[in-house]
């Protein structure tokens, strides 16, 4: 059995052509063992039958907030307190407007206040309706607000429109929520991780560094721990908290990160490698401040740092090592390249032009091996790195 198995999951439904496709995802959830139940706005009743919900789920479907027979059986501070997700599938730009406001004027927002349970949304609208500022202003106050965004994903909309506005598919919403609720994939598994920036000296007062903000190995490293792994983060200089159960080793330079994962992986099944190494650093590092010299530019002599992954993999054969390829073009051919040269088990590809990804809170990849190739739409870099610790739970277990 999966994740979901013995979740309480409420599906809320909302009046949009894609209500059909809610049908199909209660359908799926109760194959994964799930426990669901369906709420729906009057406008979703346009849409699709009540009757066809609550055959497919088993349970009455829940409409009204104030129902007397409801509330004697299972009343709406029950239900909030009863899930362990709410799954807003089909959302309308109406709900996402009233979630952002905070109201309470029907049972599925007044559940979404009084629910301690994550609630997921998975948008459908016409494209210029999503493109809206006000649908994304209240998009962006809701993922502040931790709620977790499914798509929506982009193509042929129902009303002749082409662009971004279709609700993601209910299997892509299964394997989101699958994704979310931890495995104990990990289980018994050290892995280390490293993590952030590496800065090289050029004196005591200055280095060469970069952009990198930690954020994804952090992530990662929190979701090994929720999969069961027992974890050792190598983060280089970054303000992030350490996710607890995590061993955290703080490192300045690369050499410095090298040594530290020699250390660790000494004991460890698998090694992530998710820092942004500096490639080069200062030959020599001034003993004191660099004073200007007239009017004349510097130079620095800089020379290569260590291939932390690929000097790792030598050292421990039998380790299982991921790397990241981060690219600004050519990106899966850069990163099956760079997977092959540095004989890694898995390589995780992303875009990071643009800006796009570095010390944003949202990434999409694509997970390479030698028999894989899993492309995952952008999310929130939790719920990324949830999916790729499954993904590689899966290929070790296949390979070890
Ligand atoms: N990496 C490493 N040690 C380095 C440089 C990179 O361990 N000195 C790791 C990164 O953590 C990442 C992978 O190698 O997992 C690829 O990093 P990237 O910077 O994309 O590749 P480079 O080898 O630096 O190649 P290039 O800069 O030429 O693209």
């Amino acid at each position: 059995m999966g994740h979901l198995n013995q979740r309480n999951i409420i599906i809320g439904v909302c009046g949009g052509i894609a209500a059909y496709k809610s049908a199909e995802l209660v359908r799926l959830l109760q194959k994964q063992g799930a426990n669901v139940r369906v709420v729906m706005t009057d406008g979703a009743q346009a849409f699709i039958t009540p009757l066809t919900l609550q055959a497919l789920s088993g349970n009455p479907v829940h409409i009204e907030l104030l129902d007397t027979e409801a509330e004697r059986g299972m009343g709406h501070i029950e239900l909030a307190r009863w899930a362990d997700a709410i799954v807003i599938a089909p959302a309308t730009a109406d709900i996402l407007a009233k979630l952002a406001n905070g109201d309470a004027d029907n049972l599925l927002t007044t559940l979404v206040l009084a629910t301690a349970a994550p609630v997921f949304v998975a948008p459908a609208m016409n494209q210029q309706m999503w493109a809206q500022a006000a649908t994304q202003e209240n998009c962006d106050t809701l993922r502040r607000r931790n709620f977790l965004f499914i798509g929506p994903d982009a193509g042929e909309q129902a009303c002749g429109d082409v662009g971004a506005g279709r609700m993601s598919e209910p299997a892509d919403v299964v394997q989101t929520l699958n994704a979310h609720f931890p495995s104990r994939a990990l289980e018994g598994l050290h892995i280390v991780i490293t993590a952030g920036p590496t800065r090289e000296a050029i004196d005591p007062v200055r280095f060469i560094g970069n952009h990198s903000s930690g954020k994804m190995g952090f992530s990662l490293a929190r979701a090994a721990i929720d999969a069961g792994a027992s974890v050792t983060l190598v983060a280089g200089p970054v303000h992030l908290d350490t996710p607890e159960g995590v061993t955290r080793i703080n490192v300045d330079s690369a050499r410095q990160m090298l040594s530290a994962c020699e250390n660790a992986c000494s004991q460890a099944d698998i090694f992530i490698a998710c820092a942004a190494v500096a490639d080069y650093r200062p030959v020599t590092v001034a003993d004191h401040k660099l004073k200007k010299q007239g009017t004349s530019g510097l130079t620095i002599e800089l020379t290569q740092n260590p291939d932390i992954v690929a000097t790792i993999g030598q050292a421990f054969p039998n380790l299982y090592t991921v790397g990241f390829a981060a690219e600004t073009q050519n990106v899966l051919e850069h990163a099956r390249e760079k997977r092959t040269r540095k004989q890694l088990d898995l390589i995780i590809a992303n875009d990071v032009g643009n800006n796009a990804v570095f010390g944003q809170d949202h990434n999409s990849v694509t997970i390479i091996g030698s028999e894989l190739e899993l492309h995952l739409p952008e999310a929130s870099k939790l719920q990324v790195a949830r999916t790729c610790v499954e993904a590689l739970a899966k290929e070790y277990r296949r390979t070890h």
